[in-house]
Order: structure tokens, then C-alpha cells, then sequence
């Protein structure tokens, strides 16, 4: 992990210097959403790269904002942007929603189909405990990765279809103790729907790295109108026999399926012209089980004449089955435009791969490459909790302001659900079974949430409900347990609840209540006989429900002036390791 580090810090420190403080409107983007996260200013600004940064408060209210000690090492990333951080000391999950439907421009609701959504993380010492935590990033209902921050930046990326979904949640989970869960920044492109769409738009795509080759500075927008980030490999070191080559194309159409920017199309490594080496080896290694996949991007850099040839095979492992190359080898980069070969499903050997680049029979000139993007697909996108369960459970939050800022999939992953619900175990769309929502300060009257039908369990006990008991709290087919105990409802015990053989049911503790062998506020189906009817007898024992607590967040904002500093960019994707090296190995 520290080889790669390293070298992902040299290479970035070469980040590019743009001097354009144009406001871009993005044209071919329909979200272009750069979030800077704990930053409290309200002017939007933006930064050395053309991109417009917010606050984060419109879409988040939990968790707390800090300004990091440490400025990041390397200057070229927007050091604002990383000088800022959401930490979230409280609660198992904390989640950003954004609507992605009130963020299209000039009033358009075209929906946004797929996303890039990156998260970007720097630690910077924030807490003074020299300790960058570990914990759980999730997207929609979905894992996403395990965040391991470290000394620099850390970033991770996702790719996925939103299907008809108008939100983009983002949660961060804490897994270990001690470990606060925190973000620096999350960035939302939209892309065109086919974009990395080649399993299907079930698929989500996490990304493992993205190199431009013999570039001298890291693509992103406005050069990437997705605003992928593209690292610049040069030659590595004195020993390699490769060289930077660029085009002399005077325009590259980069229109492939998954739109490369020309500027990665411009430059290329090749072997250097005397080296007797007319060979290219990639290889790496990949700590993980699956299989990964490559988009390679390949264009000529001089016009060829009739005698000139460039061709090349791709070889996997040393393995000759071309199977899983698309399109099949071998390779001949066009001049003027792009080529895009994927390699699929490819498996690593002690967790080692090599990809070789050698030249067919027939080929006057070495091969080269542009630029290499590396993925892997994650497991089916969830459909997410139940919608009938979710809009109910928005009318609660509606109703009651201490529930209003819960954010992301109630029950989605398990078991980060809410901290006031319990859901069934369907990993695709679970139903919400039980709501947990005693000794909340609730107030006032209940709204009809009689549409979550899968309810076993509804506590409410302990908070100053009001109003006659609502006669749909006894129609839930499945409810097992209703407690409305230490409230302030009035009237009687409606006939759905007092006829419900199967409920186990408690009002006691609601003085204006009236209870009677007709009107009967606490049974047991257990005991069989109902008890004898309490709780409106003696209206002195009322206890008055506590002062609202429990879900609110207590902790005092700090307001922080953005600090300017110096920042770092380090690619980390915590699973990988990654060893570039080029040589000629085969003559
Ligand atoms: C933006 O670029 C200018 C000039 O290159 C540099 O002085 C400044 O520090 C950069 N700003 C940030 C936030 O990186
Ligand atoms: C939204 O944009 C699409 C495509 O640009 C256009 O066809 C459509 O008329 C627009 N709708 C509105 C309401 O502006
Ligand atoms: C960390 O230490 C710095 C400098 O000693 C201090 O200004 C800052 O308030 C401390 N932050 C926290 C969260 O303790
Ligand atoms: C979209 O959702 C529907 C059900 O709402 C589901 O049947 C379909 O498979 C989903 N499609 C994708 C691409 O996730
Ligand atoms: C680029 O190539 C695509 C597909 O090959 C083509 O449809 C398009 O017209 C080309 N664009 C230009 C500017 O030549
Ligand atoms: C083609 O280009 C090469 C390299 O520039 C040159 O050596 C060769 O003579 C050219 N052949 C023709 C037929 O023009
Ligand atoms: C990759 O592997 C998966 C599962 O092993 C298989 O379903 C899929 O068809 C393979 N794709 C290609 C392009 O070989
Ligand atoms: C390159 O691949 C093609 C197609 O699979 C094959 O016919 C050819 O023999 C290969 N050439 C070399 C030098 O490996
Ligand atoms: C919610 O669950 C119920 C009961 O299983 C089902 O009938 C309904 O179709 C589900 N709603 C959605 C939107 O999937
Ligand atoms: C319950 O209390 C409300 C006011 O809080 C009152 O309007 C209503 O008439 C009461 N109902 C009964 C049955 O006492
Ligand atoms: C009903 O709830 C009250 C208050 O929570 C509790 O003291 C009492 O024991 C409960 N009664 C039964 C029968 O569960
Ligand atoms: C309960 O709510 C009623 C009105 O909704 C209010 O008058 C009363 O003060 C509240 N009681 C407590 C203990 O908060």
C-alpha cells in the first residue's frame, strides 16, 4: 500500500494549472454537483479547474463541521475544497440526499439516468488523534466501498443507473468503534445512459484506477466534460524504455461508447525508437476475488503511408484465448480518432495480472497505448425499501420535526437501517416491520400511516400525542404490539384496537383516556384474560413525557472561515495495490 501511495503522490504533484475563472454552465452534463462538505460558506465558488463548489448544508443536517489542522501536502488539488470536512460522531449511519430533480437547469425535469458519483475523503488530523478512521460508504441503498482514510486524499468512485429513483443518497456508516465516519467532498456527474453500460443498468461500476498515459498533468473537467479523473503515467524512471509520443492529428473525434476527452487521446508510450524492445507489459496486482475489467483507449499519433503498420495483440496472463478482448485482436489504433478494446472478466494469478502489448507479423511500428481505465462491477442494485413503506414514513417526518432529518434508505444495507425502525431481511425491497419511536418529545397528532402494512411493532409510548386514538392503528394486519403508553390521547380505545384479539396493546399513562371493560386500555393476548382497565383513574400519576431527545443532533456547529492551504491528491482505492512497470520482457 505505501509503494502505491508514493507513487500516486509523485504523480499528482504534476496536477494541472488552469488559469480559466469562467463559471461554466456544463453543456453536455445535465448534473455537474461538486459539494464541498463542512465548508458553512453560503457563496458558492469556483476553483482552479473551473468547477463550481457548494456548501453542504442544503442536502445533509446531521454530523459535525471541522476545519482540518494539517494543510495538505501537495499543492495543485483545490486545497479549499480539502481544508473542510462532516465528521458524524453520532449514529450508525448518516446519509446525503440530493434531489437530483430540482438540480437540472432551466427548469428541465428531463431525469437524470446514470450517475458518477465520487466521494473524497481527507483526514488532515481534523481530531488531533493522529488516528484516520476506517468505516462504510453506501449509495442508494447499496455498499459501496470500505473507506480507510489515510495521511493524504482518498478518493472512490461509482457509476450507476438512478431507475426513475429522483434522489442520490450518499451514507457514510460507522463499523468500529472509535472510527467517526467523515467526507471532504462528493462530486455528481451525470453521464449518457450507455456510459460503462455493458452488463446491464442493474450493474453499478466502482472504479479501481484511470491513467492517461504520457500525459505531463492529471485530465479532468473541462478537458473530461464527465470530469473523470484521468492520473498522468509518464515514462517511470530512467530505466524505462518507453517515450512519450503525442498526435499529430490536428483533432481527435473521441466519440466512442464511453467518450474519452481528446486530451488523453492526444499522448501515447510507446517503446523508445532504438530499443531493440518492441514489446509493452502492464501489469499490476488486484487483492481482490473478483474479476476486473479494462477499457483500453488507443489512437495513431502520425499519419501513416502506405508502408507503415501499426498492429498489436492484447495478451492477458500470457493466456492466447482472445475471448475475452472486444473487439478481438488484434489492435490497430486509428489516426484522427479513437478505439476503445475492453478486456473483460479478468481473473489475477496470486493476486498478479499482465496485460502485453506485442506486434503482429505484419507491423512496421511498436505498439502504444493512450489510456487505461480499470473497474470492477459490484452486485445487483437493490430496488431499495419498499416505496408504499418509504412515503409513509415520509408523512411521519412530515408531521414530526424530530424525525425530519433522516436521510437515505430506511432499511437498506442491512443492517444500517434508521434508528427508529426495524425492517424484515429482503436484501432487495424490505418492508418496514417495526417503528421504534418512543421517548421522542412527539407531539400533536398522528398522521395516517396505515399504508406501512407490514408493521409488527409500533411503540410510541412516552411522548404528547393528542387526540382520539385513530381508529387505523388497529387495522394493520400484522401488528403484533401497540404501545401508547405516557401520551395524551383522549376519548376511548377504538373498537379496531379493543377487538384485536391478537395485540398486545398498552395506553396506560394517557389521563384523559377513558378506560373501561368496553374501552380497554391494556391487553395482553398472553394472559388471555384482558387485565382490568388502568390509566384514567388517578390523572395526578400522569407523568409528563421528557423534554424532547434522543435523535436531534446536540452538537455545536462551529462556524469556520474556509482556510486556504496547500492540499495533496492521492488515488487510494483502499483494495488495491498497484504496481505500474513497462518493459520490453519478450523481444
Ligand atoms: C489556484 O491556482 C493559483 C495559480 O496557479 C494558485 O496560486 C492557487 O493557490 C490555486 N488555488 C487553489 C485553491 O489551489
Ligand atoms: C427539456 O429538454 C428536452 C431536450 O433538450 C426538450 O426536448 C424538451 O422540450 C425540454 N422540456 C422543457 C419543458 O423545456
Ligand atoms: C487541535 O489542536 C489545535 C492546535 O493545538 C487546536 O487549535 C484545535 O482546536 C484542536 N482541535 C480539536 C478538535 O481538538
Ligand atoms: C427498475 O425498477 C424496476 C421495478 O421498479 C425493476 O423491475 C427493474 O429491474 C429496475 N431496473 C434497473 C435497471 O434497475
Ligand atoms: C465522430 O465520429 C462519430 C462516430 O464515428 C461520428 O458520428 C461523428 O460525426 C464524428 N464527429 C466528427 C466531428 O467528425
Ligand atoms: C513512409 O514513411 C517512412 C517513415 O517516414 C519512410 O521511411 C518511407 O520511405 C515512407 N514510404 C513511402 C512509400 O512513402
Ligand atoms: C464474465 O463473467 C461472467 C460470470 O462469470 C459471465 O456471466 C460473463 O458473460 C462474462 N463476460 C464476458 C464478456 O466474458
Ligand atoms: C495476433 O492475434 C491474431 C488474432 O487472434 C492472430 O491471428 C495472430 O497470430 C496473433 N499474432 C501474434 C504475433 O501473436
Ligand atoms: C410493497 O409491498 C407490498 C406488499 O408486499 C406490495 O404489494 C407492493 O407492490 C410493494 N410496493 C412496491 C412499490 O414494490
Ligand atoms: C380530545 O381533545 C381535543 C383537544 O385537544 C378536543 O377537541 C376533543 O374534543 C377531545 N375529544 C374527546 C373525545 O374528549
Ligand atoms: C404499559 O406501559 C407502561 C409504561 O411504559 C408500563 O409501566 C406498564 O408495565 C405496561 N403495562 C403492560 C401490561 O405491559
Ligand atoms: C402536550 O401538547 C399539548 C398541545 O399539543 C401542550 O399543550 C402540552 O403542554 C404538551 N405537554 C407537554 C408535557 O409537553
Amino acid at each position: 500500500m505505501n509503494t502505491s501511495l508514493h507513487l500516486n503522490l509523485l504523480l499528482l504533484l504534476v496536477f494541472a494549472h488552469l488559469s480559466c475563472f469562467l463559471v461554466l454552465v456544463p453543456v453536455s452534463a445535465k448534473v455537474f454537483l461538486s459539494i464541498d462538505c463542512g465548508s458553512l460558506s453560503l457563496k458558492s465558488r469556483t476553483d482552479n479547474n473551473s468547477i463550481l463548489w457548494v456548501g453542504d448544508s442544503p442536502y445533509i443536517q446531521t454530523g459535525t463541521t471541522h476545519k482540518v489542522n494539517i494543510a495538505p501536502k501537495i499543492t495543485g488539488w483545490d486545497s479549499r475544497v480539502m481544508s473542510t470536512l462532516r465528521a458524524f460522531p453520532t449514529r450508525k449511519k448518516n446519509c446525503y440526499s440530493i434531489d437530483i430533480k430540482s438540480k437540472t437547469k432551466g427548469g428541465n425535469t428531463t431525469t437524470v439516468e446514470r450517475v458518477l458519483v465520487r466521494a473524497n475523503f481527507y483526514y488532515g488530523n481534523y481530531d488531533n488523534k493522529s488516528s484516520p478512521p476506517t468505516f462504510n460508504l453506501q449509495f442508494n441503498g447499496n455498499d459501496w466501498e470500505q473507506i480507510t482514510a489515510t495521511d493524504g486524499i482518498v478518493f472512490t468512485e461509482v457509476v450507476y443507473s438512478l431507475n426513475k429513483s429522483r434522489n442520490i443518497d450518499v451514507c457514510l456508516a460507522q463499523t468500529q468503534p472509535d472510527n467517526i465516519p467523515f467526507i471532504s467532498a462528493l462530486e455528481i456527474r451525470s453521464l449518457d445512459s450507455d456510459a460503462y453500460n455493458y452488463l446491464g443498468s442493474e450493474y453499478p461500476v466502482f472504479f479501481l484506477d484511470r491513467q492517461a498515459f504520457g500525459t505531463h498533468r492529471t485530465i479532468r473537467y473541462p478537458d473530461d466534460s464527465y470530469d473523470r479523473i484521468w492520473r498522468s503515467i509518464g515514462p517511470l524512471g530512467n530505466t524505462s524504455t518507453l517515450t512519450r509520443v503525442t498526435s499529430n492529428s490536428p483533432s481527435i473525434n473521441a466519440t466512442t461508447v464511453d467518450k474519452p476527452p481528446e486530451a488523453v487521446l492526444r499522448t501515447t508510450l510507446t517503446p523508445m525508437k532504438n530499443s531493440s524492445e518492441k514489446n509493452m507489459v502492464y501489469s499490476g496486482t488486484l487483492d481482490s476475488k473478483l474479476p476486473s475489467h479494462f477499457n483500453a483507449y488507443f489512437s495513431e499519433v502520425i499519419k501513416l503511408n502506405s508502408t507503415q503498420k501499426r498492429s498489436f495483440n492484447l495478451t492477458v496472463n500470457n493466456n492466447f484465448d482472445n475471448s475475452i478482448i472486444f473487439p478481438p485482436n488484434p489492435v490497430i489504433p486509428p489516426y484522427g480518432r479513437a478505439l476503445e478494446v475492453h478486456i473483460f472478466n479478468m481473473t489475477t494469478f496470486n493476486s498478479s495480472f499482465s496485460i502485453d502489448f506485442s506486434p503482429t507479423n505484419d507491423s512496421t511500428l511498436p505498439p502504444l497505448v493512450n489510456a487505461l481505465e480499470w473497474f470492477q462491477f459490484g452486485p445487483k442494485l437493490v430496488q431499495g425499501t419498499n416505496s408504499t413503506d418509504v412515503e409513509a414514513l415520509g408523512l411521519l417526518q412530515k408531521s414530526f420535526i424530530q424525525l425530519r432529518d433522516w436521510n437515505g434508505d430506511p432499511c437498506l444495507p442491512s443492517p444500517y437501517t434508521w434508528d427508529w425502525v426495524d425492517c424484515n431481511d429482503d436484501p432487495d425491497s424490505p418492508r418496514v416491520t417495526a417503528l421504534n419511536l418512543n421517548n421522542l418529545g412527539l407531539t400533536g397528532l398522528l398522521p395516517d400511516f396505515s399504508a406501512m402494512d407490514a408493521l409488527k411493532i409500533i411503540n410510541l409510548s412516552n411522548n404528547n400525542l393528542t387526540q382520539e386514538i385513530p381508529e387505523f392503528l388497529g387495522t394493520f394486519p400484522e401488528l403484533t404490539v401497540l404501545n401508547l403508553a405516557d401520551n395524551n390521547f383522549n376519548g376511548t380505545v377504538p373498537s379496531s384496537i379493543s377487538d384485536n384479539v391478537n395485540l398486545k396493546f398498552n395506553a396506560t399513562g394517557n389521563p384523559n383516556l377513558l378506560c373501561t371493560p368496553t374501552s380497554v386500555c391494556n391487553t395482553d393476548p398472553e394472559s388471555r384474560i384482558p387485565p382490568p382497565s388502568t390509566g384514567n383513574t388517578d390523572p395526578e400519576s400522569r407523568i409528563p413525557p421528557p423534554p424532547s431527545t434522543g435523535n436531534t443532533d446536540t452538537e455545536p456547529r462551529i462556524p469556520s472561515p474556509v482556510e486556504k492551504g496547500r492540499s495533496s491528491k492521492t488515488f487510494a482505492q483502499p483494495i488495491i495495490i498497484l504496481l505500474i512497470m513497462f518493459s520490453g520482457l519478450l523481444l
